[in-house]
């Protein structure tokens, strides 16, 4: 008998996402499974039977008649921002677009302004339950990105933020630099000057004090067009981060085919991305992550061909783009009922989406998002009685409890 520090044991299903890169990917699901943790780590996954008789702990918890699956990868969010924006909910709903309000001086702008004048504590207090939200709603990872500052201090500073919450949080944070998130109302008229900023004083800095892994662009024909994004993406690179890029999310463009030929581990949106630009994603191994929240939460009618991609063999991944504009929700389950119903998913693939995908999506695919021996003990256990119950059942929370390193959360 090993002795390990938690067991948790007779889950109706065990979710077991392959996390094989050349293989086709698959859920594996283990009736009657058990999962041994030790030291923040998952020691063996299988059937209740089997690891009980190999594996002994002070901790057990009976899972019985509940599902246990990985906790979410949440692989595109924005949670550093000061103040919300209701009121421009309530202007598009009557009849106003997103591209109207942004025009105006409002959108990101308005986010803009407001974390400009807020302090790193304040930002911090700010962000806290937004993050407990994460967890509740069995998130474990988030990527976060900065872009609600655009000068250099300012992004510094929601960077800097970012690092703190990793330390003083549970939910583990992966920072991207998102400079190029709009252009600044000081630069509204001399782009190329920002860009500079961005490209010569930004991502040196980002990369050299390790402020990010990621560096992000939105690419739209309003913000960064496809110049923009190959200038920025390139600078990045040469610095040492990785790269994603926000395209294809209002109109169609090249962003999405410049980021894959620049080796984007990512590409985010989609809504509008074209044939030739999947074909590219295809060929870089860039993973598409797509945000129905976003498309729902603006009161658009276009979701991102997510069968077109899954029929070639695509590691779709699902994110929930939380953002006080676009998509003010934490709820990976939501998505995953979104993606059901406007996508045509099926259920096996909106879990791989917010578990092993997702985990590929921010370069993590041999730690999180899987259930197996050597990967973080990052767990969540559903009540619910099947896997396709989850995104069937919406707008309730099933989480019945959540793992975290090995450790109960709540
Ligand atoms: O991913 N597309 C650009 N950025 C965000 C929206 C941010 C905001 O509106 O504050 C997005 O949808
Ligand atoms: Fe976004």
């Amino acid at each position: 008998m090993t002795k390990t520090d938690l067991l948790i044991i007779n889950a109706k299903q065990l979710i077991c996402p392959s996390d094989d890169e050349n293989k086709k990917p698959e859920l594996k699901i283990i009736e009657n499974g058990a999962i041994a943790c030790s030291q923040g780590k998952i020691v063996a996954a299988g059937h209740s039977t089997e690891i009980t008789e190999k594996f002994q702990a002070k901790d057990v918890f009976d899972a019985t008649g509940k599902v246990v699956a990985p906790g979410f990868v949440d692989p595109h969010t924005h949670p550093v921002f000061f103040g919300t924006r209701e009121d421009e909910f309530e202007l598009r709903n009557s009849g106003k677009s997103y591209a109207d309000i942004a025009k105006a001086g409002g959108g990101i702008r308005f986010s803009v302004r407001q974390l400009r004048q807020a302090s790193k504590e304040q930002l911090i207090e700010h962000a806290l339950p937004y993050l407990d939200q994460f967890i509740k709603n069995g998130t474990t990872t988030i990527e976060a990105k900065s872009g609600y500052g655009l000068t250099f201090n300012d992004e510094i500073k929601s960077l800097e933020v970012i690092r703190e919450l990793n330390k003083i949080h549970p939910i583990d944070l992966v920072p991207t630099f998102l400079g190029a998130h709009e252009i600044p109302d000081e630069y509204r008229d001399r782009k190329q000057e920002y860009i500079k900023i961005v490209t010569e004083e930004m991502i040196p800095h980002v990369a050299e004090e390790g402020l990010a892994e990621f560096c992000d662009i939105f690419c739209e024909s309003h913000v960064y067009n496809t110049d923009d994004t190959e200038l920025i993406l390139t600078a990045a690179r040469k610095a040492g981060l990785k790269l994603k890029i926000h395209s294809d999310q209002l109109s169609s463009g090249g962003g999405t085919e410049i980021a894959a030929q620049l080796g984007a581990v990512s590409a985010d949106h989609l809504d509008h991305v074209n044939s030739e630009s999947i074909q590219s994603l295809k060929l870089s191994g860039t993973v598409p992550v797509l945000l129905p929240g976003a498309v729902f939460f603006l009161g658009l009618q276009k979701y991102a061909p997510a069968r077109k991609m899954l029929d070639q063999g695509l590691p779709v991944a699902l994110a929930t783009d939380f953002n006080p504009g676009s998509c003010m929700t934490q709820s990976m389950p939501l998505m995953m009922t979104l993606a059901s119903i406007y996508m045509g998913m099926k259920p096996d693939e909106v879990w791989l989406a917010a578990t092993a995908h997702a985990a590929r999506a921010i370069s993590r695919s041999d730690s999180i998002g899987i259930l197996k021996s050597g990967a973080q003990a990052d767990i969540v256990i559903w009540n619910i009685p099947n896997l396709q119950y989850l995104p069937y059942h919406f707008g309730i929370n099933h989480v019945d409890t959540v793992i975290k390193n090995g450790q109960i959360l709540n």
